[in-house]
């Protein structure tokens, strides 16, 4: 069954083929598309609830092993097994040796933890969700490394004023949803940014975090409302490169971009 979350979604992507912005005059807009598009908008939606609640059907906790890390994966934190975006990410990550990072989002830790033993600096890596804080903490320890510091931020919120950084990365929750959709649990955190607000705080503010040669990294992929989100970096001044675009081999295929965005 649709509901109606889904259908206002459905509403935003229609606006976006029509290249429009996101929510605004989307019911019409509706019967402009397809049956066949409308369909498969709704698939991907479904797809990706799916996926979320079917990554937490498996024995906790498990554990990965990448790049001579031990991740455990524990419940309720936005799961590396199920979706593969960080994979693609960590292997298209540009050099940050001896260089200071901020990562957003970090779940398990998996991308902090490879780009503090890839050379980092430092690593200071948040999630808002309470359950990946204490995940990735764990996997720090595991792995030993004292180059990563976590914390609970919502994006920059435990972030010092005068702290600045290299690199700002996200593999940002990239599938819009309409402005007041109300995330059903804190692991939706991880898929749905609604009317794309998060992103945009995201962006807004990550240019006072930034030295002054640093840059943004931005994880998404092609369910994302890629047009809207340059607009974003538009409006705040970034110049926008795309360096990585790869499709994942995942139940839920997705093809990965990963942008690098400059303070103009
Ligand atoms: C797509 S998941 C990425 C998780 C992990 N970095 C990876 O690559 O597998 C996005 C993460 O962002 C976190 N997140 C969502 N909103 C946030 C916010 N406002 N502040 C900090 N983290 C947030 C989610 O809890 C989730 O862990």
């Amino acid at each position: 069954m649709v509901e109606l979350a889904d259908t206002l979604a459905l509403g935003a992507s229609a606006a976006r083929r029509e290249g429009s912005s996101p929510f605004p005059g989307t019911i019409q807009k509706i019967n402009k598309l397809r049956i066949s598009e409308m369909r498969s908008i709704i698939d991907q939606n479904t797809a990706s609830r799916k996926v979320l609640s079917d990554s937490q059907k498996v024995h906790f906790p498990y554990l990965i092993i990448t790049a001579g890390l031990g991740i455990v994966v524990r419940k309720n934190v936005f799961s590396p097994s199920h979706f593969n975006g960080w994979k693609i990410f960590n292997k298209n990550f540009p050099s940050v040796r001896n260089k200071n990072v901020l990562e957003i989002g970090t779940g398990t830790g998996v991308t902090a933890l490879f780009l503090a033993k890839k050379g980092a600096k430092k690593v200071v890596a948040v999630d808002i969700n309470p359950h990946a804080v204490r995940n990735a903490k764990e996997n720090v320890k595991l792995n030993q490394l004292k180059n990563v510091e976590v914390r609970r931020s919502d994006i920059y919120s435990r972030i010092k004023k005068n702290e600045r950084f290299d690199v700002i990365y996200w593999n940002m929750p990239f599938m819009p949803m309409p402005p007041d959709y109300k995330h059903r649990s804190v692991l939706e955190r991880g898929l749905f940014d609604p009317g794309y607000k998060i992103t945009k705080k995201f962006l807004e503010e990550g240019k006072k975090f930034l030295v002054q040669e640093g840059k943004i990294l931005l994880g998404t992929g092609d369910f994302g409302d890629i047009p809207c989100l340059k607009k974003i970096a538009k409006k705040f001044h970034y110049r926008v490169k795309r360096i990585a675009k790869e499709k994942s081999v995942e139940i839920n295929p997705v093809t990965f971009e990963l942008y690098e965005l400059k303070p103009q």
